[in-house]
């Protein structure tokens, strides 16, 4: 069955002032359907996190269009009214920053229940929602500082889900983490957001990860996309040169670690001049 499309971003384009200005972002289109994980990947500065703004409506685009549930997202008014309440939830690199320090936990998962009822949707206790993320429901009282990056994460996770977003935005969710709940973190919330019924657009610089929870993957490079599909797709036939000289660059399982020779001034010409892929 096909789920529905939650976001169709159209030829977006993102302009920061300056001199000269940047064009941080140059007709990036993409698509995330209800419960599918896409994984937008590139080098630092090749414009992810505007992308991620300019989707969310947090950042103006200069050109272009984005629908979130068919509906323009400009129309949402996210300006004007929060963004939570247009079913847009976004998930940051520091929950530290993201979480209230002198708020408990479960009043702050609190928050999120009652933007879904204000939504008109569904809302679990908070109780649950901890549950939900792999954590002890009796430690709704406790505050932030109580717990490690890993469980501050969950908890931004939780407190995210228990809004019933229709979209998860979430860059670089994972890289604050040590690596041993990196891979945890990001499955679960592959897992929670497909139960919600929302769609994920997710950023990460750990392609291992990736690998294993997008159903899609979105290469950019320069702004621009170089090439997109389905991850497995993606993964074991490569067909545009940055996408191949990125995978590349994944140290292999037996922990030896393959040193990609940096690029050259021709590799990034190439890459510039190869037309779109998918
Ligand atoms: N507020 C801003 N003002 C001016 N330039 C900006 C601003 N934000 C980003 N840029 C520039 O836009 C380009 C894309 O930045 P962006 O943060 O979207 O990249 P990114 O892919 O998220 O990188 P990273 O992996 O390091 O987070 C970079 O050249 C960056 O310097
Ligand atoms: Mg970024």
């Amino acid at each position: 069955m096909t789920e529905p499309t939650v976001l169709e971003a159209s030829n977006l384009v993102v302009r920061y002032p300056g001199h000269p200005p940047v064009t941080a972002v140059d007709d990036v289109s993409l698509d995330i359907r209800a419960g599918e994980t896409v994984a937008l990947v590139g080098e630092s500065g090749s414009g992810k996190s505007s992308v991620a703004r300019a989707v969310a409506g947090i950042e103006k685009s200069a050109a272009g269009s984005v629908r979130f549930d068919g509906e323009p997202v400009r129309a949402l008014g996210v300006r004007r009214r929060p963004l939570a309440l247009t079913g847009i939830q976004m998930v940051f690199q520091d929950p530290a920053t993201s979480l209230n320090p002198r708020r408990r936990i479960g009043d702050q998962i609190a928050d999120g229940v009652r933007t879904a009822r204000a939504r008109g949707a569904e809302g679990s206790r908070p109780e649950e929602w901890l549950e939900r993320v792999g954590m002890d429901p009796a430690w709704t009282a406790r505050f932030p500082h109580q717990f490690s990056g890993g469980q501050k994460q969950r908890i931004a996770i939780a407190r995210a889900l228990a809004a019933r977003p229709r979209l998860l935005v979430a860059d670089e969710p994972i890289s604050a983490l040590d690596a041993s709940t990196q891979t945890s973190v990001a499955g679960l919330m592959r897992d929670l957001i497909a139960e919600v019924g929302a769609g994920m657009l997710f950023i990460s610089h750990d392609l291992a990860v990736v690998h294993r929870i997008a159903d899609r993957t979105v290469v950019m490079y320069g702004g621009r996309v170089m090439e997109q599909g389905a991850t497995d797709q993606v993964w074991d036939a490569p067909r545009h040169p940055y996408t191949r000289s990125l995978l590349a660059a994944i140290p292999v399982p037996d922990g030896a670690g393959r040193i990609p020779a940096a690029p050259t001034a021709e590799d990034r010409a190439e890459w510039a001049d190869t037309p779109p892929i998918g």
